[in-house]
């Protein structure tokens, strides 16, 4: 028996489902990991996989960097947690201000579950509106304002509404499809009481989804001309599509914005920010609550600042090269289906892609669905025989980071065509 089979019969003993996060689970048992550096990452048996899950996409510096590590080090000298204000915390906002102009105050928070839920708090007090629209498939956090026929463990697990939701919040959460902006515009038409649209600019989180030309500008148009906050999530997208995320790709302005995933760069941290008439609304100069004791901690704030810093220095060479590696990675695995003879669709931008097994293009959640999941449980399956690790669902997403080397890359595009051959048996 594996160290990691041992550990995950204890596991299940004292943890339910044997994980902490439900998309963590895979048949018949998780790897248990030893340790992790730059790309790659080790299980508890002595195997050495190449990580392209990335802490679902946090990792865009890879694992352990070295000004990240070097900045937490010098901070754990200094104290872990002090319930008051530090210059760090100005610092980190002052970043983030920097590079998304549209966030103009932030408030920091420890996960993106949390930005989310302050952020759509926030719109319904400064707008006096009830109701928020989602698209299908889209994930913001396991919390009820949003989880209505969410993306990410949900779909995989199929949970369309969790069980313990109040009919009562979810009733008000209102779903329309991604790429859809006529869909978007007729709800706004008879529904007057609509505080706020949430959407990931880019879903990750039923594989990846691109956006049509134009899809964006018009969600921002539609919004703007109804009266309604825009809330661009961008926990996965932030610091990933560009240094000053979608938002900066697409030339959009968000009311507000979350942040998180890459903010940290493995550290627990996220941000709600936006307009400064939005942002007064929170308490204690506004009447909107929000608080955490371990908001702003100071070890967190550190790793954000050395992650936001380390970005923009590199920034000039990091994104052309993840691109690069990310379009080359999409396009040979496509390549190789395609000589099998094996339906699929690749979607990539930036540092992401996911396959499908599909005829269809997968445009909106209804399109993802109609993937093989089988046939993806496979390939995963096959590509951890091959060494490389992928996060276990089809409804997520392949992260690259700045620590896949050109040789990584070249051995992942041999771990996904030995992968591929088993998935037609
Ligand atoms: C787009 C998006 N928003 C919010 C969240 C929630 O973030 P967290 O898991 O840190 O609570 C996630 C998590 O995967 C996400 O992908």
């Amino acid at each position: 028996m594996s160290r990691s089979q041992k550990l995950f019969s204890r596991a299940k003993k004292v943890i339910p489902s044997g994980i902490n996060s439900p998309v963590r689970y895979y048949d018949p048992y998780p790897f248990f990991v030893r340790n992790a550096t730059g790309s790659m990452i080790w299980d508890v048996d002595g195997n050495e996989y190449l990580d392209f899950c990335n802490g679902y996409g946090a990792l865009l510096l890879g694992h352990r960097r070295k000004e990240i590590i070097t900045a937490v080090e010098g901070q754990l000298k200094k104290g872990t947690l002090y319930c008051a204000p530090t210059e760090l915390e100005v610092q980190l906002s002052e970043l983030v201000s920097k590079n998304y102009h549209s966030m103009k105050k932030t408030r920091l928070v420890n996960t993106g579950s949390e930005a989310t839920m302050t952020a759509i708090r926030l719109a319904r007090g400064f707008t006096k509106k009830k109701k928020i629209i989602k698209f299908e498939g889209c994930y913001h956090g396991a919390h009820d304002y949003v989880l209505v026929k969410a993306g990410s463990g949900a779909a995989h697990n199929g949970i369309s509404v969790s069980d313990g939701g109040l009919d009562e919040v979810s009733k008000n959460t209102l779903v329309v499809q991604y790429n859809d902006s006529e869909e978007l515009d007729s709800i706004l038409r008879k529904e007057k009481d609509v505080a706020a649209v949430i959407i990931e600019p880019v879903p990750a989180n039923m594989g990846l989804v691109i956006p049509e030309k134009n899809f964006l500008r018009n969600v921002r148009k539609i919004t703007s001309e109804n009266d309604v906050l825009l809330i661009f999530d961008e926990v996965v997208t932030g610091f990933r599509v560009s240094s000053g995320g979608a938002q900066k790709h697409f030339s959009i302005n968000p009311d507000l914005t979350t942040l998180g995933k890459a903010l940290g760069n493995g550290f627990p941290i996220a941000a709600i920010g936006g307009k400064s008439e939005i942002m007064n609304k929170l308490s204690p100069e506004g009447k909107v609550y929000q608080a955490s004791t371990y908001a702003g901690n100071p070890i967190s704030v550190a790793a954000g600042i050395a992650s936001i810093k380390t970005i923009n220095k590199i920034k000039s060479t990091l994104y052309p090269k993840l691109e690069s590696q990310c379009k080359k990675l999409s396009c040979a695995i496509s390549d190789i289906a395609s000589d099998m003879g094996i339906q699929h669709q690749i979607n990539y931008i930036g540092s992401m892609f996911q396959i499908f097994f599909t005829d269809k293009p997968v445009v909106n959640y209804i399109s993802a669905k109609s993937a093989d999941v089988n046939k993806f449980k496979k390939l995963f399956q096959n590509l951890l025989k091959n060494g490389v690790f992928i996060a276990p669902s089809q409804f997520e997403t392949v992260f690259l980071s700045s620590a896949h080397s050109k040789e990584n890359i070249d051995k992942t595009i041999l771990a996904y065509e030995k992968a591929l051959e088993m998935v037609n048996k």
